[in-house]
């Protein structure tokens, strides 16, 4: 009998990537959905309702097995709003799964940011629920994953580098020495469906990167871009105050306009930081995944 997963965050980037991964595999899927339209394949299940909302997450593992939970606030322009989501979000989930009596499993997708928490309202969020989740866990196995930055079909935050990259031009929001780490989605899925089929009981947190040896500076970005164009390519310095003022105006707008901005000061904090390099090894000892994707090969093929 195929096994039955709970998915949060279905209607975003990673999650829908990740469930029709598991769909492919034969799993039958429960996802969590705040929206009133929704795609239907077969073995997908939809829950409406949201992380504040226990009834719905009480429905949404309702004879699950296991649970991956992607939902998570990415946006926000204080840090209320990251608390309120991934924190609280998640200690409520992880109450649901611990009173379901079915759910054995709940792997967590945290971010390489929860790394340093001082940095932003984003990272602390996330490294407060890897704290509580943790401590709440008991006999439930859980598995922290940190996926370093995710690029892939679907995504909207780095095609417009990328994109500008491979028109000759890289705006540089830090030093130019300074390491980045990039993973493509179908590595991340793939980690998903290999951690869901390895009894695994090690919470780790686990941290996902392509690779990439210390991972890549701008200047190496910049490399990759002329190779791929048989061209140069510009790398621009976003200086630290334009990007600050660029920061504010976009949490004005938002304000104005009431929805979540991505740039903000405390975003800002994350993107100039020097070293977001990572290493995927420990996952890799744990259950057997490699990345296969490199940024060269899918940028030079398109896959984002
Ligand atoms: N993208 C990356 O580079 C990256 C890197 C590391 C970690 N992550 C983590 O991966 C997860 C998914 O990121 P993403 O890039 O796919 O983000 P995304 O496209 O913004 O998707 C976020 C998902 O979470 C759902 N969600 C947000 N708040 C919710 C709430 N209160 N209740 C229920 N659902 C809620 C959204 O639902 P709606 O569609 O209804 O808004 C959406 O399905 C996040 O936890 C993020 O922190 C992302």
């Amino acid at each position: 009998m195929s096994r039955t997963v709970a998915v949060t965050g279905v209607t975003g980037f990673i999650g829908r990537h990740i469930v029709e991964k598991l769909l492919s595999q034969g799993f039958a899927v429960r996802g969590l959905t705040r929206q009133a339209k929704k795609t239907t394949a077969d073995n997908l299940t939809w829950i409406q309702g949201s992380l504040e909302d226990s009834a719905a997450l009480a429905e949404l593992v309702r004879g699950a097995d296991d649970v991956v939970h992607c939902a998570g606030q990415v946006r926000g322009s204080s840090e209320d709003i990251f608390t309120r989501c991934n924190l609280s979000g998640s200690v409520r989930l992880m109450q649901a799964v611990k009173a379901s009596g079915t759910c054995e499993r709940f792997l967590f997708i945290s971010s390489l940011a929860a790394r340093y928490p001082q940095l932003s309202w984003y990272a602390n969020s996330k490294f407060q629920a890897e704290q509580q989740l943790t401590a709440m866990a008991s006999d439930i196995s859980l598995g922290i994953f940190r996926p370093t930055a995710v690029y892939g079909p679907g995504d909207r935050e780095l095609k417009p580098v990328f994109n500008w990259l491979l028109r000759g031009i890289l705006p540089c929001t830090g030093n130019p020495e300074s390491r980045l780490s990039f993973l493509h989605i179908s590595d991340l899925a793939e980690a998903v469906y290999q951690w869901l089929m390895t009894a695994l009981s090690e919470a780790a947190p686990f941290e996902l990167c392509d690779g990439a040896d210390a991972g890549y500076s701008w200047k190496s970005l910049q490399e990759i871009g002329s190779r791929i164009r048989a061209k140069p390519v510009h790398l621009i310095g976003i200086p630290l105050p334009l990007l600050n003022v660029a920061a504010d105006i976009s949490t004005l707008l938002h304000r104005i306009a009431r929805k979540d901005p991505m740039l903000t000061r405390s975003k800002v904090r994350e993107l100039t930081f020097g070293d977001w390099s990572a290493s995927y090894c420990r996952l890799s000892e744990a259950i057997g995944w490699r990345p296969e994707m490199s940024l060269e090969q899918a940028l030079r093929e398109r896959l984002f």
